[in-house]
């Protein structure tokens, strides 16, 4: 693990009305680390991964990345800086198929007698490409999404931020949807990211994957950072103690 830390959050809040979804909060992501986001519903988990990609801008406190403080207009910035980010909804169009998923907003053009259009060669050689080498096996990339497994939605996000040389990759309940088999692909998934030394951040529910994946665990209650250890130096009781207080 490097040194340097490649996001900082520091002393970050953001209130929606009278609501303090995130108060005076720090976290530090390094190279090739899995934090774990652990707390209960309403805690500010999912807040605290849009301040960071741009969804929302913090009332107080600043973000630094790769060195330098940064403010992100929208996800789209973020992205294109490095920061791929996986909502809970997956953000995936369910009707196109995995090329122009991995492509989102991003698609290759090329002129055929002159006027723009889609590369859709392009995007699914190269959408093939990222997912080989992440060990995913699609067979057939002209199929709409939605005619896919809740894994390989997953597994074709994964392969998006991959392809386009994601630093950090942030993924926000990741396995909730999925099957036993599933999950398990998508922990083999993040593991391979952090042996590439991608930076991730990780929210789940399920402590029985944070003690999986991850390095460092940080929870959050009522829009506060209650606790934080390395994955190694604590255990379940612990992580659930902070999370519901008392
Ligand atoms: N866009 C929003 N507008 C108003 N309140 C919000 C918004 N997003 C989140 N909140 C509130 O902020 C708090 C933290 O929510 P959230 O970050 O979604 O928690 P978590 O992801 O940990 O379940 C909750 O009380 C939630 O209702
Ligand atoms: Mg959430």
């Amino acid at each position: 693990m490097s040194e340097q830390p490649i996001l900082r959050v520091q002393s970050v809040s953001k209130r929606f009305g009278g609501v303090h979804a995130l108060e005076n909060v720090s976290v530090d992501l390094f190279p090739g680390e899995v934090l774990a986001l652990a707390g209960d519903n309403g805690a500010g988990k999912s807040t605290l991964i849009k301040v960071i990609s741009g969804v929302h801008r913090p009332d107080e406190g600043k973000i630094s990345y790769d060195g330098a403080e940064v403010t992100f207009e929208n996800p789209q910035k973020a992205r294109e800086q490095g920061i791929e980010t996986i909502y809970q909804d997956l953000a995936l169009a369910d009707n196109l198929d995995v090329g122009a998923n991995v492509f989102l907003g991003r698609e290759p053009m090329k002129r055929v007698l002159g006027l723009p259009v889609l590369d859709r060669k392009k995007m699914r050689t190269e959408a093939a490409e990222a997912l080989r080498v992440l060990d995913i096996r699609i067979n057939r990339f002209d199929l709409p999404l939605r005619s896919m497994s809740g894994g390989q939605r997953q597994a074709v996000a994964i392969g998006r931020a991959i392809h386009w040389n994601a630093k950090v990759l942030i993924m926000d309940e990741p396995t909730a949807a999925l099957g036993v088999p599933e999950q398990r692909k998508v922990i083999a998934l993040i593991k391979s990211l952090k042996q590439s030394g991608v930076g991730v951040i990780f929210i789940s529910h399920n402590l029985v994957d944070i003690f999986a994946v991850s390095d460092r665990i940080v929870v959050l209650r009522r829009g506060q950072k209650v606790g934080e250890a390395a994955t190694q130096a604590t255990n379940s009781d612990e992580i659930v103690r902070w999370m519901v207080g008392g």
